[in-house]
């Protein structure tokens, strides 16, 4: 599987979403993020604005959930027709039922940690999963500082995930830009969501691409591209 880019419109201008869509028109997935103010300290949108831009938007959307309860909440996503639909297993009271029925209403299931998470608990439920999220920053707000501390779980995951074309794709969000979009891909990430690195600056369709070719080059020569 080749590299994708999934901008969060977090960043974006919530008072103009679908012109702002219209914007990143390159990219491979829109990455929603939905709070609710319980499992993380902020609040931000959920399923009517995520239905209006199913209806408004040609590219699939990428929902990316940090509720609490999402055994409950996270299923409708799904039947509304997200694309991807990403829980944290730290809210999920059971993770492998909720991912299956995620699959079954025919979304992507996505597994997302949290930076202080480990991965190793949670590497029999990779069978489970179609996408595991591992955070750069702490879930809540756009704009933070990329974690380096990170590098090695997302190295990690990598390793129990396997080499090239799996079946579980490996996304990672939070101060993913520039200039740390190469150490992700190095690590063994395949899917970068960017916030403030796409919709901050004038041009979003062009900071995908930019975002797109460092990330294409470094995964190239990474050492989990030849492995496994
Ligand atoms: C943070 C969100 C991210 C956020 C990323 O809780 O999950 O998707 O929008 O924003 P940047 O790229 O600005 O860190
Ligand atoms: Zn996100």
């Amino acid at each position: 599987m080749s590299v994708q880019i999934a901008p969060s419109i977090l960043s974006a201008d919530f008072a103009h979403l679908a012109d702002e869509v219209g914007r990143i028109g390159t990219a491979d997935w829109v990455h929603v993020d939905v709070m609710d103010n319980h499992f993380v300290p902020n609040l931000t949108l959920g399923l009517p604005v995520v239905e209006a831009l199913l209806r408004s938007s040609a590219l699939p959307l990428d929902c990316h959930l940090m509720i609490a309860d999402p055994d409950r909440w996270a299923p409708p996503y799904a039947e509304a027709g997200a694309g991807s639909v990403t829980f944290h297993v730290e809210a999920a009271a059971d993770p492998v039922r909720l991912a299956r029925d995620l699959r079954g209403l025919g979304a992507r299931a996505g597994m997302a940690l949290k930076p202080a998470t480990p991965v190793d608990p949670y590497a029999e439920l990779l069978g489970e999963i179609d996408m595991l999220l591992v955070m750069t920053v702490e879930p809540g707000f756009g704009g933070q500082a990329f974690l380096d501390d990170v590098i090695p779980k997302i190295r990690r995951a990598r390793e129990l995930i396997g080499g090239r074309e799996q079946a579980v794709w490996l996304q990672v969000d939070g101060g993913v830009s520039e200039s740390t979009i190469e150490r992700c891909a190095e690590a063994g990430a395949d899917v970068f969501v960017a916030g403030s690195a796409v919709f901050a600056g004038v041009d979003p369709g062009a900071a995908v691409e930019a975002l797109r070719g460092r990330a294409t080059e470094a995964s190239a020569t990474a050492w989990w591209a030849h492995t496994h």
